[in-house]
């Protein structure tokens, strides 16, 4: 999106876009809701689709395509091996990362599990700016831990600083010394990152990051599902990159690493995954695994419908009117909700609009979820569902301990392109509400709780009748209007 000035002053994100096809949503009423809720056992991740006014889950496989995605999806060469349309993807894959070989992955959770085979043994730690749920989930199965080096201004929820997502040189060569480079498998940095608020690195510190692996034959791992918002982030933010094209920022970005993998449901604006690196050998330790686990190597799981529409999203991510529309709808929406007294994470980042739940409920007690008991306040209170970051997506040790996330945040993820300043608004006006009547919200408890990935599809009762309350004032409020 281009800086435009509007002659009024006022100051708002205008869409370089044109929207030509639609999906009717539906508003439930309040009472709806709350029972909605409840089916769902208080987890939004269980709430179906037609109880959700504006789905802000995630951004995940839900972005809106381009006419030329669409378009491409039709042209496809349909063909179990040796497909056009899979020539096609790695081509584009190998022009804007500058590497030569590609392993397709049916999405990103899928490519981590390949990497975390071929080289994680147990007792091993990987170094990262900052971990995601699956991630971890893979590394820790096969016996391995993770070691987060983000700098100590990531985890502050509140910050002027424009790359929260850096790692600390300082806390990577103490790691390195400590545990030793023949216990470190690979590093892994994630840009943007997603549990600490879509935080961005600057290519500065991933360039420190790299030569220090590269100092101590440490290979490099780059997680570029969320680098379309980092992309921009760099060059925004990051003066000696000003005058750099996003393609530019790209290669550079890449030229730093061994291994780069991707989730297309993110990067490329479809649904898939891959692994692209420039060394055989490193293709080849990973290769068996690709139609073990996948498919075969020139699908991986993937649809060539999908395909096409990844090889045209990547060209498409290259184009800053592209990729801006996310970030600076977030800031917008960061910035609405700043000015009516709701605590967001600051700066604002790429993905969505987090806001900081210790803060908006400081009455609720760790143990009891204040993430995700704002998510499920904030779907009863205007359809909105969000996604819960906090301790209910932590893993329990394995003596049973439940770690206690370092942040505790509510996502609003904003699918690019998907939703109208209208819609924005809407989020806002419920948020404010919420907040207003912040002290009705009460906690959750566990009814059913998984021993993995616990926040998928555990199940969760409220500690009291909070939400039935939390409906009345609703209506008190707001009358008859949905
Ligand atoms: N890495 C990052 C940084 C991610 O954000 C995700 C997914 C993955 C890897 C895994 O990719 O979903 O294609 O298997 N994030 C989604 C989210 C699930 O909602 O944030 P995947």
């Amino acid at each position: 999106m281009a800086d435009i000035k509007f002659f009024t002053g006022m100051d708002i994100p205008l869409e370089l876009h044109k929207v030509r096809m639609v999906q009717k949503l539906n508003l439930q009423p309040v009472e709806r809701r709350v029972e909605a809720a409840a089916e769902a056992g208080n987890n939004t991740f269980l709430l179906k689709n037609k109880d959700i006014f504006l789905d802000m889950l995630t951004d995940s496989g839900v972005n809106a395509m381009s006419d030329r995605q669409t378009a491409a999806m039709l042209i496809c060469d349909d063909s179990y091996a040796g497909s056009a349309t899979f020539t096609r993807l790695e081509d584009k894959v190998h022009e804007i990362f500058g590497t030569k070989f590609f392993l397709p992955a049916h999405q990103g959770r899928a490519c981590e599990n390949i990497l975390a085979q071929a080289f994680v043994k147990p007792g091993d730690v990987v170094p990262m700016n900052f971990h995601f749920t699956t991630t971890k989930a893979h590394i820790t199965r096969l016996g391995g831990t993770v070691a987060e080096l983000v700098i100590d201004e990531g985890l502050a929820t509140t910050s002027d600083n424009p790359f929260k997502g850096n790692f600390d040189l300082d806390k990577l060569r103490a790691l390195i010394d400590e545990v030793g480079t023949e216990h470190i498998p690979f590093l892994r940095v994630e840009a943007g990152t997603n549990l600490i608020g879509g935080q961005p690195l600057s290519l500065e510190n991933m360039k420190a990051v790299c030569s220090i692996c590269r100092e101590h034959g440490i290979l490099t791992v780059l997680d570029a599902s969320l680098l379309q918002d980092n992309l921009y982030f760099i060059k925004k933010r990051e003066a000696a990159c000003k005058n750099m094209s996003i393609r530019e920022i790209t290669r550079a970005i890449a030229d730093e690493f061994d291994i780069i993998y991707f989730s297309a449901r993110k990067l490329g604006f479809a649904r898939g995954g891959g692994i692209a690196m420039r060394d055989k050998a490193l293709c080849e330790k990973m290769k068996e695994l690709v139609p073990m686990f996948e498919g075969f190597l020139t699908y991986g799981g993937m649809s060539v419908r999908e395909m096409e529409a990844i090889t045209v999203g990547l060209e498409e991510t290259m184009d800053e009117d592209v990729i801006s529309q996310g970030p600076i709808f977030i800031e917008f929406m960061c910035n609405e909700l700043m000015k009516r007294g709701v605590p967001v994470v600051t700066p604002p980042g790429g993905l969505g609009c987090h806001l900081n739940a210790r803060e908006f409920l400081p009455h609720i007690d760790d143990h009891e979820y204040p993430a995700g008991a704002l998510a499920i306040a904030v779907y009863i209170a205007g359809g909105v569902r969000g996604m819960e970051r906090g301790t209910l997506s932590e893993q329990r040790e394995p003596d049973g301990t439940e770690p206690i996330a370092d942040v505790e945040l509510l996502r609003l993820a904003m699918p690019r392109r998907v939703f109208t300043m209208s819609q924005v608004l809407y989020a806002v006006d419920r948020i404010t509400w919420l907040h207003e009547n912040r002290d009705l919200v009460g906690g959750l408890r566990w009814e059913e709780e998984p021993s993995s990935l616990r926040f998928f599809f555990g199940r969760l009762e409220p500690t009291s009748d909070w939400q039935q309350k939390l409906a009345k004032k609703f209506r008190e409020d707001f009358g008859e209007s949905l």
